[in-house]
């Protein structure tokens, strides 16, 4: 069992934003005229779409509105994953569905995660149509990508081993966050943006311990043919959470005024597999960190996948 110091949460009550910093749902951008004229998303060489040569020829306008479609569709998109994803893993371990691994403190801590996920949802959400409407972008309600692969592979597992399924989808996520929200932050140069993600991040610096933690003791748990079956099905979580809808980044490249060749470049970058795979890579680092620590590639079978997946080098360290 962890000692009671490092426990990720013992200090929620008075630093995590639900309790310190209400503030955050007061959330305004500022007048929209003023956000035509002026650059305030980073356009840095790591940004793989908008430092895309075939975007060149756009203006600062199109510039912005393309930076603004994808950060409300980030922003939609993590709404929806913290109170439907993560917050369905962290029930299964509040109600000690996971009590064969996880002990008791850890299960009330989950209340403490999912309260988090309800309101990282809730000033996500408000700023995501606060951007909306300095844009006048138009709310989509087309099903995600990740959501729906991420629901049908925990539908895959037979019932009785659900909440586990669950577990895996929630460690992974949390997991890979802190990165994906660093990542967001660099490319946002709006100060009420930054304020809100940093706010974000400082929790999901906690709820990644914690998941680290978790997966420790689950693992350990497990036995040999167990740890092959879940660990080898890892690389699909990670992939199911980096997927990347083609169709939306074609709608937005082609109101940015590009044809279709260009359009096609972009694309093949973007969502090609070896694309999502650096991607999958470079975000899940931490994932990566935390399996190596237990072990997890010590089994021919998981170390295989993750291989096959391009996660883990050939040449990986057992
Ligand atoms: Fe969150
Ligand atoms: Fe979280």
């Amino acid at each position: 069992m962890r000692p009671a110091d490092d426990a990720p949460f013992k200090d929620w009550i008075a630093t995590s934003a639900v309790r310190a910093k209400p503030p955050l749902t007061d959330f305004a951008l500022g007048r929209g005229d003023d956000l035509a004229s002026v650059r305030w998303f980073v356009f840095g060489a790591q940004d793989e779409l908008l430092s895309h040569p075939a975007l060149r020829p756009l203006g600062l306008a199109e510039r912005n509105r393309l930076a603004a479609a994808r950060l409300v569709q980030f922003l939609d998109d993590m709404t929806l994953t913290e109170h439907r994803i993560v917050n369905t893993a962290a029930q299964a371990i509040a109600q000690n569905r996971l009590k064969d691994f996880l002990p008791e403190p850890m299960a009330l801590d989950a209340l403490k995660l999912y309260t988090d996920e309800g309101y990282h949802a809730f000033f996500t959400a408000h700023a995501s149509r606060a951007v909306r409407q300095c844009f006048s972008l138009a709310a989509r309600d087309e099903p995600s990508l990740k959501i729906a692969a991420l629901e049908a592979w925990v539908a895959e597992a037979p019932p009785a081993q659900r909440d586990l399924a669950w577990f895996m989808v929630g460690f992974i996520g949390e997991t890979m966050i802190t990165k994906a929200i660093v990542d967001a932050m660099r490319g946002t140069a709006h100060s009420g943006l930054q304020r809100l993600l940093l706010a974000h991040l400082e929790d999901e610096w906690v709820h990644a311990r914690y998941f680290a933690q978790a997966f420790a003791l689950v693992w350990k748990g497990l036995d040999a043919s167990a740890r092959a079956h879940w660990g080898g099905q890892l690389p699909r979580v990670m992939a199911a959470f980096h997927a990347r809808d083609p169709r939306l980044h074609g709608e937005w490249l082609e109101q940015a005024g590009l044809d279709a060749a260009a359009r096609e470049r972009v694309l093949d970058r973007l969502c090609g597999g070896e694309g999502l795979t650096t991607r999958t890579r470079r975000l899940c680092a931490n994932t990566l960190q935390i399996l190596e620590r237990c072990g997890a590639f010590k089994h021919k079978a998981v170390r295989e996948r993750f291989v096959e997946a391009g996660l883990i080098d050939p040449d990986h360290r057992r």
